[in-house]
């Protein structure tokens, strides 16, 4: 349904987007992650045909972002990242408005504003000027505008941003909902946003694509390293000394709190038998031992931080 082969944009000299390729399946919910700056808004406003890219190929329902533009833009709604609404207008007026210009009939115009207005919880506030309306409800004006064409897919940009953790969660209902019958692809610097919403997650960082696949995939990649986390009570340089002596060990750090060692175990294999074995034949005591695996969180933050690092040098 969005296909994108060696796609890249450049403002100026500086690229944005760097020769990225991905494809979007008719009926995915894919998200589209990445911390700020990387390139999301711009990947989206080619495929909406908002600006043109200056190098790759981009389709989306089927039709060439370059040389269809018209057609790509019948078969998607698009919800930008800040909406541009018309506050002195009310709400219906606006849905009419936007359902004239995308060419609907009266009787398709008025049956198409029962639908979005169902579909994003707008009944109570349809006679409101916009104005006058919370930024909640404003993002699910912005929602029915990109509906009310009924279009294949659905590119949302940050769809949750400012809202209240109510409405965020509200919001995230309703887009899963829409992934029933619409192909969506939203983007968002949130992993847990995504996470909450989408089957495959594409990550880009600088404009550029580092890691893609379900959720239950990029978390086997990342599961590869593992930490044991202890509290043992005994002599520092011992303990460490102790822990590193056990196979499969590849790191040791502590630091004191409150008489208790806290000690990070990086190893690739389970050893809390191990270490429970070294406390008993050394006569330290052990109030905590827990495995932890590497969470998609620590990968994304990971990638995040390269990129800050990368930034500042
Ligand atoms: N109109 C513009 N003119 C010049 N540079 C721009 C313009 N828009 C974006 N950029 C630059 O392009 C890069 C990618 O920006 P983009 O808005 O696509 O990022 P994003 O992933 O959407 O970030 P955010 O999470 O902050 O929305 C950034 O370095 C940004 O500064
Ligand atoms: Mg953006």
């Amino acid at each position: 349904m969005i296909e994108v082969r060696n796609l890249s944009k450049y403002y100026g000299s500086r690229c944005a987007v760097d020769k990225i390729s991905f494809s979007v399946a008719e009926g995915e919910i894919v998200g589209f992650l990445g911390p700020n700056g990387a390139g999301k808004t711009t990947t989206i406003r080619v495929l909406t045909c908002f600006h043109p890219a200056d190098d790759g190929q981009a389709s989306v329902a089927g039709h060439d972002v370059f040389q269809k533009s018209m057609d790509v833009r019948k078969h998607v709604g698009y919800l930008p990242e800040s909406v541009p609404l018309y506050p002195e207008m009310r709400v219906r007026e606006y849905l009419q408005f936007r359902g004239k210009i995308r060419g609907l009939g009266r009787a398709e115009r008025d049956a198409a504003i029962g639908r979005v207005t169902q579909r994003c919880w707008l009944s109570e506030v349809i006679d409101r000027p916009i104005g006058q309306l919370s930024k909640g409800y404003r993002q699910r004006v912005g929602l029915a505008d990109a509906l009310i064409h009924n279009p294949k897919v659905l590119i949302l940009d940050e769809p949750t941003v400012g809202l209240d953790p109510g409405q965020v969660r509200e919001t995230r209902s309703l887009i899963r909902e829409l992934a029933q019958d619409h192909t969506v692809m939203l983007s968002s610097h949130i992993l847990p946003e995504v996470e909450a919403t989408c089957k495959r997650i594409i990550i880009i960082n600088r404009g550029r694509i580092v890691a893609s696949g379900t959720t239950a995939e990029l978390r086997e990649r990342v599961a590869g390293d593992h930490n044991t986390l202890a509290e043992i009570r005994g002599p520092k340089d011992g303990v460490e000394a102790g822990l590193r002596a056990i196979t499969g060990v590849t790191d040791v750090r502590s630091e004191q709190r409150d008489g208790w060692l806290r000690v990070s175990i990086a190893t690739r294999n389970d050893v809390r038998e191990a270490v429970f074995q070294a406390a008993m034949k050394n006569g330290w005591s052990i109030r905590e031992l827990r495995r932890e695996g590497a969470s998609l969180e620590d990968f994304f933050v990971k990638i995040v931080a390269s990129a800050a690092a990368q930034a500042t040098e």
